[in-house]
């Protein structure tokens, strides 16, 4: 599958994503990472791999929709198949969800349905749980509320800072995330076979 990760902000999934392709675990072709912040770490992360990306600001555009068509079109150019939201930190419009129906998902760091959107680990640690996770889901319009994919249980320790358990979350998300998408991948193959 010819993919497109985007990022916003630190991209350790993004990186867990490529060191999967390159060790053979994750059979995908990275061809695009989509960025919206020059200053993200991320953009190191996809040049050091040798990665093509793009960084565009909705900024410089009139509205959603043109930034969004410009995406699209930058997808286009590449022949990009499906897309891959890690720590995307932007609602997927129109333009982009009707280009790639059914071919976009997301990693989200809660047990969805709980704690959606921003901050998702101190609305956890603030409800008191015991108990939360990561969702990798498929996207729709809506704020981290496409069908689920897969979930992954991680303890939160009586003790924990808000830092603790967001490693121990991200240290579950390297692991699932890749291995998730080359189910889908295989499973996607498996069934378009005649
Ligand atoms: C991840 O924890 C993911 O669950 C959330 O954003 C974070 C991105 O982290 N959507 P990174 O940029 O992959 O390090």
């Amino acid at each position: 599958k010819r993919i497109a990760v985007f990022a916003s902000g630190s991209g350790s999934n993004f990186q867990a994503i490529v060191d999967a392709v390159n060790a053979g675990t994750l059979d995908a072709d990275i061809r695009l990472l989509v960025c919206d912040q020059p200053s993200a770490a991320v953009l190191q992360r996809a040049q050091k791999a040798m990665i093509d990306s793009c960084c565009l600001s909705p900024k410089d555009f009139a509205d959603k929709t043109a930034f969004e068509k410009e995406i699209v079109q930058q997808l286009r150019l590449r022949g990009i198949e499906f897309i891959v939201l890690a720590g995307y930190m932007r609602l997927i419009g129109s333009p982009i969800l009707q280009e790639y129906p059914a071919s976009i998902v997301n990693i989200h760091p809660s047990l969805l349905p709980a704690f959606p959107g921003k901050d998702a680990i101190g609305q956890a640690m603030n409800a008191g749980v015991q108990v939360t996770g990561l969702t990798i889901h498929y996207v729709d319009a809506g704020m981290d509320t496409g069908p689920i994919i897969a979930q992954t249980k991680v303890q939160i320790h009586a003790n924990d800072s808000i830092v603790d358990v967001q490693k121990r979350i991200q240290q579950a998300e390297h692991i699932c995330y890749p291995k998730v998408l080359q189910e889908l991948f295989t499973k996607e193959t498996t069934n378009a076979a005649p």
